[in-house]
């Protein structure tokens, strides 16, 4: 029994320290960039103020140093209409990201947790998750915590959505697989999804959802980037392939915080009712709009934009 439609996001914020390039270099090598930026990122964040700018009503739970990245983190997470309150604020420093993004907006990514290490299990608290509608969860932040998280709100009957990225080191894969134990919406890209299943779902998609129904979820977006994305879901019969969109002829500028978006549009898609497919059709759209522009919290889209692009979109297909 669903108790809400609020979202909750709980885990990272990152200030993200980037810096355009041409190319990527090599280990061992040293290649020119273009100005730097810090931006706000961390997935959890993201994810959160991307179902926020479409119109869901979400709450962050997090945490962030008292240094100057924390209330800029602070600032603009709250400014994208996010709510705050469960943002703590620990000794010590922020979460940071060091970004390089190439000329073709792909990027590299490195994280210093920071701050993000003092989500401890001690926090998850049920009162936390009333009026929740759904529980957006990655794993930037202790296993532990994801894995509490996800049993107190599963319990209290909200659903758990998981974005299970970055991978787990192999200390933390055992936890990491229990927490597909109380999931009830998995999204993975290809690499995560092969992690996760030993094998490339794409070789076979039926295999692949048995593969997930066995680690404990029935209900699976695995994204593909510029192939779209695969929804698994019992309640489909069969795998459907979702493509992805080009809304711009310049192409991509920057990927970063690409897969945040696609999930902070599946929680809010959910949270108002919608279903795995349509939600992972919007997210499409989302995510398309957020590589045309620098960053990602910077990069996303309002309801009226989406709308917008939806709308050429079905002029160009002739619909
Ligand atoms: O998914 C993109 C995010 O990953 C960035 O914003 C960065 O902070 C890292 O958490």
């Amino acid at each position: 029994m669903r108790s809400g439609n609020l979202i909750i996001a709980l885990g990272s914020l990152n200030a993200d320290l980037t810096v355009h390039c041409e190319r990527l270099p090599e280990p061992g090598e040293t290649v020119p960039g273009h100005d730097f930026a810090v931006l706000p990122g961390g997935k959890s964040a993201n994810q959160a103020v991307a179902a926020a700018r479409l119109g869901a009503a979400v709450s962050l739970i997090g945490a962030v140093g008292e240094d100057a990245y924390g209330q800029m983190m602070l600032d603009a997470v709250a400014a994208a209409g996010v709510d705050v309150t469960h943002v703590r604020r620990v000794p010590g420093g922020t979460g940071v990201a060091l970004i390089s993004v190439d000329a073709r907006g792909e990027n590299s990514i490195i994280i210093s947790a920071g701050a993000n290490a003092a989500m401890v299990p001690g926090m998850i608290r049920p009162e936390l998750f009333e009026g929740t509608g759904v529980l957006c969860l990655c794993l930037e932040i202790p296993v532990g915590t994801v894995l509490a998280a996800a049993q107190t709100a599963r319990a209290a009957g909200v659903l758990v959505l998981l974005n299970f990225s970055p991978s787990p080191g192999n200390a933390d894969a055992a936890a990491a697989q229990a927490v597909l134990g109380v999931t009830d919406v998995l999204l993975v890209n290809e690499h995560e999804a092969m992690d996760l299943l030993g094998y490339d779902p794409a070789k076979d998609w039926s295999e692949a959802h048995l593969g997930f129904r066995r680690l404990g979820v029935d209900r699976v977006v695995v994204t593909l980037g510029p192939g779209g994305s695969v929804v698994l879901d019992s309640g489909l019969g069969a795998p459907e392939r979702v493509p992805a969109h080009s809304v711009s002829s310049a192409g991509a500028v920057d990927t970063t915080g690409a897969g945040d978006a696609f999930t902070g549009t599946v929680a809010s898609v959910l949270a108002d009712g919608g279903d795995l497919l349509a939600a992972a059709q919007r997210a499409a759209v989302v995510s398309a709009l957020s590589v045309t522009k620098p960053g990602a919290q910077s990069s996303y889209p309002d309801a009226q934009e989406v709308a917008a692009a939806v709308e050429k979109l079905a002029e160009e297909s002739g619909a």
